[in-house]
């Protein structure tokens, strides 16, 4: 497998691997089982999840091949073991764990050569490599998961870390993938763009990689409305949590008038130019109506986006709840998005710092429960015009 779209989808895979591999390098295997957070799962559980994954569809579904482990699949159902149960399953784990993957990953090669990927291929999975971007973009989106609890790991438990501090602080390794601390600064009363009102293409087309929730494209009617350039900054977020009294975001601390970081167990000056992270949406959502606007609807948010500057810095909460878009067909599997459906979920769009630039499609959709703040979620406020 020297050249051809083939040996790009093996270059792929790889470089998605050495990223997830990256990410657990300087912890060991206590850490990896450690049940840091009843909302996050712990990172050998999502190291294996990774790996059925990838056999369920790459080896056993379009390779016809038996599970390597029997019915161990079952452990790695995200919907059947939710976050809090997943530290006491009888998961893989230490180099059975490592072993898993990389025997999962020779067998998804061997299948690789074997199958058709082209254009006219018949089999919808395997056509233009339909279930390789699914399997690249899953492995890249649990590495922004796994770096969502990385952020709760007291990083001088970390023999390999110590005495390699970047400056942004993070452990030295994730610096060749992640530009941490977010990007720039953002200023304390933000330009605003005016949208006109008008008729909108909304959502992903035909062609290309997409998930089902962002199909089918369609077209929605907007009123005019005014968005923010830039995301709500520190500086700002602090001013609200001093006038209202709210709850500052995850991993703040006061530090005598003013505020510290503290995720991954250290001490830093917060940053007040830096967006925020790490608010809820009931968070967002106050901040916005307390400024005098309020959050965008998720169209707002996507008409907008060929005009808005620091996207990928931080998600951003949408006054949207996670529904269906008219002509929603489920595929590859029910489960991905029709589950969650409904106004139990908000929308989310954009990207973060963690979040790897093939994922951060405009029409990409994230959804978390508006409690939530373990995420990557900061803000951008908009209104009426
Ligand atoms: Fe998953």
């Amino acid at each position: 497998m020297t050249s051809g779209p083939k040996a790009a989808i093996a270059e792929r895979l790889d470089e998605a691997r050495q990223r997830t591999l990256e990410l657990i390098e300087p912890l060991d295997d206590t850490q990896l089982n450690r049940v840091y957070s009843e909302i996050l799962s712990p990172l050998a559980w999502d190291l294996g999840h990774i790996a059925n994954f990838e056999e369920l569809w790459l080896v056993q579904t379009i390779g016809g091949r038996e599970p390597l482990h029997g019915d161990l699949g079952r452990l790695y159902d995200a919907i059947e073991n939710p976050r809090r149960t997943r530290g006491e399953l009888p998961i893989l784990r230490d180099a059975e764990l490592r072993a898993y993957l990389a025997d999962v990953r020779e067998r998804t090669l061997e299948v690789l050569e074997e199958v058709e990927i082209g254009p006219e291929v018949e089999d919808p999975l395997l056509r233009d490599g339909f279930v390789y971007e699914l399997l690249l973009a899953h492995e890249l989106q649990h590495n922004e998961t796994m770096l969502q609890l990385l952020q709760m790991v007291d990083a001088s438990e970390s023999p390999r870390d110590a005495g390699h501090r970047s400056p942004g602080q993070m452990p030295v390794q994730l610096d060749r993938h992640f530009e941490y601390p977010p990007v720039r600064a953002m200023p304390r009363v933000p330009e605003t763009v005016r949208i006109n009102g008008g008729s909108f293409e909304i959502g992903a087309t035909a062609q290309g990689f997409a998930y089902d929730n962002e199909r089918p494209r369609h077209r929605v009617e907007l009123n005019a409305f005014e968005i923010d350039r830039t995301p709500v900054s520190n500086g700002a977020y602090a001013e609200f949590v001093e006038d209202r009294g709210a709850e500052p975001p995850m991993y703040w601390k006061r530090d005598g008038e003013g505020w510290i970081r503290t995720a991954m167990g250290r001490r830093e000056p917060l940053d007040l130019t830096e967006p925020v992270v790490h608010v809820s949406w009931h968070e967002a959502d106050a901040f916005a109506r307390w400024a005098g606007k309020r959050l965008p609807t998720e169209h707002e948010w996507e008409a907008a986006r060929p005009h808005l500057d620091g996207v990928g810095s931080v998600w951003e909460w949408t006054s949207s709840d996670f529904l269906a878009y008219p002509g929603f067909e489920a595929y590859p599997y029910r489960e991905y998005s029709e589950p969650f459906f409904g106004d139990t979920y908000k929308v989310l769009r954009g990207g973060s710092w963690a979040t790897h630039p093939s994922v951060m499609r405009p029409s990409f959709r994230n959804w978390d429960l508006p409690e939530r703040r373990q995420i990557f979620s900061g803000i951008r406020c908009a209104r009426d015009a």
